[in-house]
């Protein structure tokens, strides 16, 4: 799982949503810490749960939610893994395919790009095609494993 490279410069501007007048994207507050973590935990495991709580350690939060209709849907963290990485990220299987992955990804990119960053990483990546699509992104040579060599597994350490 490479990392890849985004030019925040270059974001697109101007995209039409694709997103309905029912989602809401914002940061998640600290006092949302346990629901969003035990969301996150449940649908994506502990690894993204840990990186979630760490994104809800600081002020303002470094995580972005989704809400449809009020109910937690989907979630974007940055600054997390390392400073400049986006990610982990997750939509509810139940309302992927609505451009919610891709607005999250927009928050969270158009944050890093207001705190300074001319360029972000996405760490470790799944869906490639995915993050080349809707933002450019290129995957950076000899990214695999990068920082997450030797990572401890839940299993290892039986948590
Ligand atoms: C990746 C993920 C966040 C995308 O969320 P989503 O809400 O379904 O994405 P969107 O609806 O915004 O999709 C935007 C576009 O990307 C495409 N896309 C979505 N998931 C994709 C994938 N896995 N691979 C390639 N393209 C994908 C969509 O088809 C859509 O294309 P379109 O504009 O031509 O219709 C979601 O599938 C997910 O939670 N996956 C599991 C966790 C994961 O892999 N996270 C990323 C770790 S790096």
């Amino acid at each position: 799982m490479p990392d890849m490279l985004v030019r925040l410069y270059a974001l697109p501007e101007g995209r039409a949503s694709r997103l309905g007048t029912d989602v809401t994207i914002r940061r998640a507050l600290a006092a949302e810490r346990r629901t969003v973590v035990a969301w996150i935990e449940e649908r994506f495991g502990s690894l993204w749960a840990g990186e979630a709580e760490a994104a809800l350690s600081s002020t303002p939060t470094r995580i972005h939610i989704a809400l449809c209709k009020g109910e937690l849907s989907g979630f974007a963290c940055h600054d997390v893994t390392a400073l400049g990485f986006f990610g982990p990220t997750g939509v509810d299987e139940a309302r992927r395919g609505r451009g919610i992955g891709e607005a999250l990804l927009f928050e969270s990119l158009s944050a890093m790009r207001a705190a300074g960053y001319a360029y972000a990483i996405i760490g470790g990546v799944g869906p490639a095609d995915f993050y080349a699509r809707a933002v450019g992104a290129v995957e950076i040579p000899d990214s695999t494993p990068g920082i997450y060599a030797d990572m401890l597994s839940p299993d290892e350490t039986g948590t």
